[in-house]
């Protein structure tokens, strides 16, 4: 049976990802912030919980630890914060923190595992407002962070060996408390794509990034 971490799995698109992968029968760990909110959380969906915060490294390696031997991991969690990227260094520090150098060193965590088997599926949940095509249009922070996570999905497959599949994906506008009561698609369908990308065969693409399972623009 396949192991899956979901980092920010405890609410919103994280929670239709973890719920999705129990449906397939995949073990599923919950990395959350709270443990005792992802204990309960998880219990409901038939998974399991772990603490997990992308702001102190230290939780990183005991949450792989707890976890044990990772063969899909989600990078889901994301902060999202409004203003001026000047003017809020520390705003800049956490969303570097929780979208990229977080899901850097979860994958080095998860690498060794994944190469022992030549089989992992690395999903980074990324954004539009992340693409240099759509013009990085969010919050500079956040379009920042996410265009770093692209760049680093698209660089990593060069240090991956062939089984391991690292792709990116953006889920659309989503109702979530991040994308607000207004958007348009709900949490599973939001997921939808991460759980396409979490299940790969192993003729299935990697270094991509993708919205409703196509490919779209860097
Ligand atoms: N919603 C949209 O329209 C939309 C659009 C494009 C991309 N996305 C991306 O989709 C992903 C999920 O977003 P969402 O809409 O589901 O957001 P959400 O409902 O706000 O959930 C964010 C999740 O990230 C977790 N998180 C935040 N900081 C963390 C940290 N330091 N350590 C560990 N976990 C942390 C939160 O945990 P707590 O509960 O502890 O705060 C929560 O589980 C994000 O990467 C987001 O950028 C969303």
């Amino acid at each position: 049976m396949r192991t899956a971490l979901v980092t920010g799995g405890n609410r919103g698109i994280g929670l239709a990802i973890a719920a999705g992968l129990v449906a397939q029968g995949i073990r599923t760990i919950i990395g959350a912030r709270d443990l005792t909110n992802g204990r309960t959380v998880a219990q409901q969906i038939g998974a399991e919980a772990v603490r997990l915060d992308l702001q102190d490294k230290a939780s990183l390696a005991a949450a792989m630890d707890a976890a044990g031997s990772v063969d899909i991991l989600i990078n889901n969690a994301g902060v999202l914060f409004d203003g001026s990227m000047l003017a809020d260094p520390e705003h800049y520090r956490a969303s570097m923190d929780v979208m990229v150098d977080g899901p850097y060193h979860l994958i080095r965590l998860a690498e060794p595992h994944m190469r022992s088997q030549n089989w992992g599926r690395i999903v980074n949940v990324s954004s539009g407002w992340g693409s240099f095509a759509e013009g990085l249009a969010g919050p500079n922070a956040y379009g920042v962070a996410k265009a770093a996570l692209n760049a680093l999905t698209k660089a990593l497959v060069r240090d991956l060996p062939p089984g391991v599949k690292i792709n990116a994906m953006c889920p659309g506008w989503v109702r979530t408390r991040m994308g607000g009561a207004s958007a348009t698609r709900s949490p599973e369908e939001g997921a939808d794509t991460v759980l396409w990308l979490a299940t790969l065969p192993d003729d299935g693409p990697t270094g991509g990034f993708f919205r409703d399972r196509k490919p779209i623009a860097w």
